[in-house]
């Protein structure tokens, strides 16, 4: 027999969602305007999954799935709708949703900006606006009273460096802008708009963690590409494991690797990939998550991993391997607090649609039934034994 693998006592297990890609009709953002407007998005996101009204139906199966722990995102366009303007409805709706993961036992971990911004923003000039800061400040003042007392974990800004190369290097995220010096100095906005948040988000009632969700990849330089790897990571990654020091927490995401060539990422790969075109690689949990702690010095949270794909075996077959690189860090003293796969629901992911299959649950998206797949139960569980 294998040998039992034990996480920490009170370790977080959880599935993660964000707003725009669950809620639907989120008329109001940029990423719904880009949806209609930009010919770049495979399909719009329309009703998503319907989780605005079914979010309760969410909440049921992950708790019934044995999870402990659920991640979700507010909207920023919902709730501040018009510069100023916050919509106390949304902020009820929010609380509701907040109150009902308390009431099966699941700790909520909140996102604050998940890719998406408010119209008014976008056409402010975005992270571009040198009032940038001030607006997320203020929106994490208003969500931290509103919500604070209920509020789990916090995170800022979700992956705010694949918002800048998608948005301002690749140009296919919104704006589409592709500018290297705007790049860098967008980056530079992030981490400076966390600032803010972190102490709107602490302005309030409630005692929770506060931090934000990094995009990390297991990076492999080819030959003679060392130093244009280096420069990649240097802004992808390790300018905000620098900023985060002290942070209570560093939430880590990641889905594979990177490869690097002298004349930059490699973006189409020989071999197993994902349906997502990415290298089938679960061993880049334990990479970045070993990277993050050793130069951020925080405790780390991997708050999104997962796999794209429509055969179900792969993803049990991903998440195992993943689970046990986890396990791994654990076992050498590492101070890992939870871990959360990406994602509850087959949901919009961004430019390619519903195409990609992310869930542990299924979606009939004409009638919004919900079915649990093998790897749902499988992850739960893991999480009920606290062990794989
Ligand atoms: C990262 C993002 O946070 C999430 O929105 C996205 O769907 C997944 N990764 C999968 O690509």
């Amino acid at each position: 027999m294998s040998e039992r693998l034990t996480f920490p006592d009170n370790f977080l297990w959880g599935t993660a969602t964000a707003a725009h890609q669950i809620e639907g009709n989120n008329t109001n953002s940029d990423w719904w305007r880009h949806e209609q407007t930009s010919g770049r998005v495979a399909e719009p996101s329309g009703d998503a999954t319907d989780s605005w009204h079914l979010y309760e139906v969410d909440l049921d199966i992950v708790q019934q799935l044995g999870l402990n722990s659920y991640r979700f995102s507010i909207e920023w366009a919902r709730i501040e709708p018009a510069e100023g303007q916050f919509s106390t409805a949304t902020l009820m709706h929010y609380r509701r949703v907040l109150t009902a993961c308390h009431a099966r036992g699941l700790v909520p971990v909140v996102t604050l900006h998940h890719f998406t911004l408010p119209q008014w923003v976008a056409d402010a000039g975005g992270f571009e606006s040198p009032q940038i800061a001030y607006w997320l400040g203020r929106y994490a003042t208003t969500v931290g009273a509103a919500l604070g007392d209920l509020i789990g974990v916090g995170c800022t800004i979700n992956e705010p460096n694949i918002v800048s190369v998608m948005g301002y290097r690749h140009g296919i995220f919104p704006p589409m802008v592709s500018d290297s010096a705007r790049y860098v100095a967008v980056h530079e906005a992030m981490r400076e708009s966390h600032r803010a948040m972190v102490e709107g988000l602490k302005s309030g009632p409630g005692e929770y963690p506060v931090g934000l969700t990094l995009s990390m990849s297991e990076y492999v330089a080819l030959d003679g590409a060392e130093e244009k790897m280096r420069k990649i990571r240097l802004e992808m990654e390790d300018k905000y494991l620098d900023a985060v020091r002290g942070d209570d927490f560093l939430g880590v995401q990641c889905y594979s690797k990177s490869v690097i060539a002298p004349k930059g990422e490699v973006f189409h790969h020989d071999g197993d990939v994902t349906d997502m075109g990415y290298p089938f690689w679960p061993q880049c949990v334990e990479h970045t998550v070993r990277r993050a702690a050793a130069t951020a010095q925080v405790p780390i949270i991997v708050t999104e991993n997962g796999i794209a794909a429509t055969d179900d075996t792969r993803r049990i077959a991903y998440l195992d391997e993943a689970l046990r690189g986890l396990h791994r860090c654990v076992r050498d003293g590492i101070d890992v607090r939870g871990y959360y796969q990406w994602s509850l629901l087959d949901n919009f992911e961004w430019s390619l649609g519903y195409a990609m299959q992310f869930g542990i649950v299924e979606v009939d998206r004409s009638t919004f039934v919900r079915t649990p797949k093998p790897s749902a139960l499988w992850y739960g569980e893991i999480a009920k034994n606290n062990a794989l």
